[in-house]
């Protein structure tokens, strides 16, 4: 058996809801319902990309050639998008515990052209803005909050959802519903959008193939060749909207994947518990709906990280290291993202996965970190 780290994948019961998922036009008025009992009283704008949710953010806010406050440890789909803009960013650090950003160095480093902080719920572990926006007030800087929940549906504090916290917040469905691709923006509803419609493609239907468990091999055999070719593709500068299918499949799988967040969190428990007698560093569990289980290889074996995770292949569990490369290219003040992007390992969870499949994977990483 291969566990392999990709996004949701569908049960073989579920090929016929999936299959015509692909046909047909949405109902929005439904999905808006939907979202509604998450996040009362906002406008849901679907994009192609989580990354063009931001992109609006930007622009409706009118951020360009501004200052941005943003985590040092994020992915590096930000980095073109903040030099289109003419966005200088301003890097905070993480702490190792939540891998969210550190806030204490705000004061020090904003400057009048500050405009806005990203902040973000990393992995599925709710960020606290509450208690940012206390550090704020006390700032007398007025600074706006974008909230990326790209790892984050259904995450909540309180019975406040993410997405009702920032300024203006945004989504990356793909990464938590089988959606092939989208995004989502959660803006006050006096804003004006109209996106142009997107189509689905040939890098959809290879997606598409991937949800199903027996075919997922096909994508770590060809997806290096096709990935490179597809975000070239891929690098628009039009903000793009949802395709049918992927909305389609969002709304559609929707309740399926709030269902099995109970057993996501229960596994993914208990693979961290596992990991961290075995000395991995762990993220904080509590609340967290775990959208990739990522863990810190340890410390003494750094330097061995690659190792780990090819030998984790050959014993069928297929990790990946996000963000290996962080966007922050200075060391300088930012240690703690430096050691997260040399330890990181993410772990495959999926949310069908049993406890008898949390403990073959332990049994890989057993073997695969004896006699390092
Ligand atoms: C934290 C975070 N924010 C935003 C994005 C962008 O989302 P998308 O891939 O849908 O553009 C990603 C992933 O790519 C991400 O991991």
């Amino acid at each position: 058996m291969h566990f392999y780290f990709v996004h949701p994948q569908i049960k073989l019961t579920s090929i016929v809801k999936a299959k015509l998922s692909l046909f047909g036009r949405p109902n929005r008025a439904k999905i808006t319902e939907k979202l509604s009992v998450y996040m009362p009283n906002k406008q849901f704008v679907f994009t192609d990309m989580g990354r063009s949710a931001f992109k609006l953010v930007i622009e409706k806010k009118g951020l360009q050639n501004s200052e941005m406050l943003i985590p040092a440890y994020i992915c590096d789909i930000f980095q073109p998008i903040l030099t289109h803009y003419k966005i200088k960013p301003i890097f905070l650090d993480i702490d190792l515990k939540t891998f969210h950003i550190k806030t204490e160095d705000i004061q020090n480093k904003i400057t009048p052209n500050t405009k806005s902080i990203l902040v973000c719920h990393t992995y599925g572990l709710l960020f606290d803005i509450e208690a940012l926006r206390k550090q704020l007030r006390g700032l007398n800087h007025r600074l706006i909050i974008i909230e990326d929940c790209a790892h984050a549906f259904f995450a909540k504090k309180n019975g406040v959802f993410a997405g009702n916290l920032g300024d203006v917040s945004f989504f990356s469905l793909y990464k938590q519903f089988p959606a092939l691709r989208g995004g989502m923006a959660v803006c006050p509803s006096d804003w004006q959008v109209n996106l142009p419609a997107t189509k689905f493609n040939f890098r959809d239907f290879i997606s598409f193939l991937n949800y199903f468990a027996p075919l997922s091999f096909l994508f770590k055999k060809f997806g290096s060749d096709i990935a490179p070719k597809i975000l070239r593709k891929e690098k628009l500068d039009e903000i793009g909207g949802i395709n049918n299918a992927s909305l389609n499949l969002f709304a559609n799988f929707f309740e399926d994947a709030e269902k099995s967040l109970e057993n996501r969190r229960k596994l993914a428990l208990i693979l961290q518990a596992e990991l961290k007698a075995l000395g991995f560093g762990v993220q904080e569990g509590e609340g967290n709906v775990f959208c990739y289980l990522s863990v810190l290889a340890p410390k003494e074996m750094t330097q061995k990280r690659d190792e780990i995770v090819k030998r984790l292949r050959k014993y069928g569990v297929f990790c990946t290291r996000i963000w290996h490369t962080p966007i922050a290219l200075n060391q300088e003040d930012l240690p703690n993202t430096f050691e997260a992007a040399k330890r990181i390992i993410n772990i495959p969870l999926q949310n069908h996965y049993s406890e008898k499949d949390a403990k073959r994977i332990i049994n890989a990483v057993k073997k695969a970190i004896t006699i390092l």
